[in-house]
């Protein structure tokens, strides 16, 4: 199935949007912004913690490094929708500390070396993260998705690791919130267009679901053995997708699975 086209986006959506990107970078000014050097206790580090859990924060540390191409390749597919790029810009900046604080964490623990972590941002700089789709409303659908996938993992990673590391305990929950601060957002976005073209969102949502797969799979070289590294730890899977990224996200929308019957969509651009 071929997706419908898109609604031109009017001055009413855009408006909205600015709406909401003004409300959601006022609330994280007065309260979330948080700083590397200040707010987390470095001197509690632990450096006899699991291996696999150091791998665990080295395999997300790498997801986050994709950053260049995260902004560079969404931006120009909304630069003329302020709200979303600002957004983008704003959303860039707390990103970026997520994977300097993962970074940060495993050298102070000596868990890696320098030398391993230039090694790891080499490999990371070799491939290239590229747009799911083409077409700026699936890309904030599957963003929405993606945040709030990433906020589950951290919150759960927080959860077996976290009471072993007192500092490691305080970076998984600066991130984890700054994480389900964007998902709001980008629900946020979500419902607006749903608002404004139920149909076309709801083709949308329903390829992203049908299709979603989190990037360590096909981004990083061993990608399939991180992949398994992080379900065999309870971190997440098929079924915590299903329930605590998927199922949360249509009721919060509004939607149930019924709003998303009809044939299958196959078609990924
Ligand atoms: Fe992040
Ligand atoms: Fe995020």
């Amino acid at each position: 199935m071929t997706l419908s086209p898109l609604t031109p986006e009017d001055p009413e959506i855009q408006a909205k949007m600015w709406n909401v990107f003004r409300d959601y970078f006022d609330a994280a000014e007065k309260k979330r912004r948080w700083n590397m050097n200040e707010d987390i206790p470095w001197d509690q580090c632990n450096p006899n913690i699991d291996p696999a859990i150091a791998d665990v924060i080295e395999t997300f540390c790498m997801i986050e490094l994709y950053l260049p191409d995260y902004v560079s390749k969404q931006m120009p597919q909304v630069r003329n929708n302020k709200g979303r790029a600002w957004m983008l810009a704003s959303w860039g900046y707390e990103e970026s500390k997520h994977s300097m604080v993962l970074n940060d964490w495993m050298l102070r623990g000596k868990h890696r070396t320098e030398k391993q972590l230039t090694e790891m941002d080499n490999s990371v700089f070799e491939r290239e993260w590229n747009l799911r789709y083409n077409d700026p409303l699936a890309t904030v659908v599957y963003t929405m998705v993606q945040e709030v996938a990433t906020r589950v993992n951290y919150r759960n990673l927080r959860k077996i690791a976290g009471g072993k590391c007192p500092t490691l305990d305080s970076v998984l929950e600066l991130i984890q919130i700054d994480e389900a601060a964007h998902g709001h957002f980008f629900r946020s976005m979500v419902s607006i267009y749903l608002e404004h073209d139920r149909a076309a969102t709801l083709e949308r949502i329903k390829m992203v679901l049908n299709g979603f797969a989190m990037p360590v799979d096909h981004l990083l070289s061993d990608g399939r053995r991180r992949l398994g590294a992080v379900k065999s730890l309870g971190i997440f899977d098929e079924k915590l997708f299903f329930n605590e990224v998927a199922t949360p996200l249509l009721n919060q929308l509004g939607l149930t699975r019924n709003d998303l019957r009809g044939p299958k969509i196959h078609k990924v651009t």
